[in-house]
């Protein structure tokens, strides 16, 4: 199967012709004038209109089920293919990481390709340089961009002008790579989420809103219980009400009854410090201990996209414990991260 069927077709953001024109890439194959050249040789094939990876609402069931097919290959040594040799990642940070920068770092490297860290303190970027130019410019060197930053507004202006694929490795808004891996996670226990019900526990933030979508796109029941004021935003939950049921309510405890998948996260996310003491009072009653696992399924798993704040958002002894997934869920950035690449620039 060619995993670029499907993708690159009919998904809706807008097109600006002008800028999103892929790169001349033939013109070092011009044979000498008089030799008739088929049609196809000299021109290659026709471009396809590039894909990004906004938001988990970006790739519809399918994509998402055959992205995850190709990370559990990756993931197993059953794949040798070098989409991207020859090619270079530019890896922009406006935020800390460890497990974004170094799973898009090896994995670049791993499928043939070139990484190159930016840190958006040491590039014009952080002195004011229009994203629009930083996309037409970097456009112009690597063949894909991951970018971590504040506003999702931004990292959509990056996708509009760049004319090579941009990946979202978070904002404000949503996570949507570390919801690959989580869904990778979830397969290994489970073969999917088909039949399953996922509960998040904690702050409506970026996390929570990829995690929706993906209950939207993959068709699995999610309940979400967060404290009054930190809700998801409504948009995002109506979105995903077309497609399946996403329930929103005050008690941890109702959240999780039966759930199969119990997902929790910091109170106070990157760019938050300042309100860490007005998050902990308002989260008080969030943890998710031993006693909240065992309301969940017998064989229920929990994750945690990590860093962790244990004895905050939860115990320990669940970080720790035979149900915690989240070891296999930080490698699994690694494989998911990988197939999303081969996927997007192979
Ligand atoms: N989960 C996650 O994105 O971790 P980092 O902040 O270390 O990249
Ligand atoms: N919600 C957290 C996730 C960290 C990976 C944050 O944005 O800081």
């Amino acid at each position: 199967m060619d995993l670029r069927d499907g993708i690159g077709h009919g998904i809706g953001r807008e097109q600006e012709q002008g800028e999103r024109q892929h790169r001349p890439e033939a013109t070092t194959l011009a044979p000498p004038a008089a030799t008739p050249v088929p049609f196809g040789i000299l021109h290659p094939r026709p471009a396809m209109p590039k894909r990004d990876f906004l938001n988990i609402r970006d790739f519809s069931r399918a994509e998402l089920l055959a992205l995850l097919d190709l990370a559990a290959r990756m993931k197993r040594g059953d794949y040798e293919e070098r989409p991207l040799e020859g090619k270079s990642v530019a890896l922009i940070f406006a935020k800390s990481s460890t497990r974004t920068r170094v799973s898009f770092e090896v994995g670049v490297r791993q499928l043939g390709g070139h990484p190159v860290f930016l840190s958006a303190r040491d590039i014009q970027l952080g002195r004011g340089e229009p994203i629009r130019d930083m996309a037409r410019v970097l456009s112009r060197y690597v063949d894909a961009i991951m970018i971590r930053t504040f506003a999702q507004a931004d990292v959509e202006e990056l996708a509009r002008y760049a004319s090579v694929p941009v990946i979202n490795g978070l904002t404000d808004f949503s996570h949507p790579c570390q919801i690959l891996a989580d869904l990778l996670t979830a397969r290994e226990a489970f073969g999917g989420m088909d039949g399953r019900v996922a509960a998040w526990v904690g702050d409506g933030n970026n996390m929570c809103h990829s995690w929706i979508e993906a209950a939207g796109a993959l068709g699995f029941e999610l309940r979400v219980a967060a404290p009054e004021g930190y809700d998801p935003d409504p948009a995002v939950v109506a979105a995903a009400r077309q497609a399946t049921t996403v329930t929103l309510v005050r008690s941890p405890a109702e959240a999780v009854a039966g759930a199969h998948v119990v997902n929790t996260d910091v109170w106070a996310s990157m760019g938050q410090e300042a309100e860490q003491q007005v998050r902990e009072r308002a989260f008080a009653g969030f943890i998710v201990d031993d006693a909240l696992m065992r309301r969940a399924a017998p064989d229920a798993i929990f994750l945690h996209c990590l860093p962790a704040h244990r004895g905050e958002e939860v115990a320990e002894s669940v970080l720790e414990g035979p149900q915690s997934r989240v070891w296999d869920q930080a490698e699994n950035r690694l494989h998911a991260q990988k197939a999303l690449l081969a996927m997007l620039t192979g």
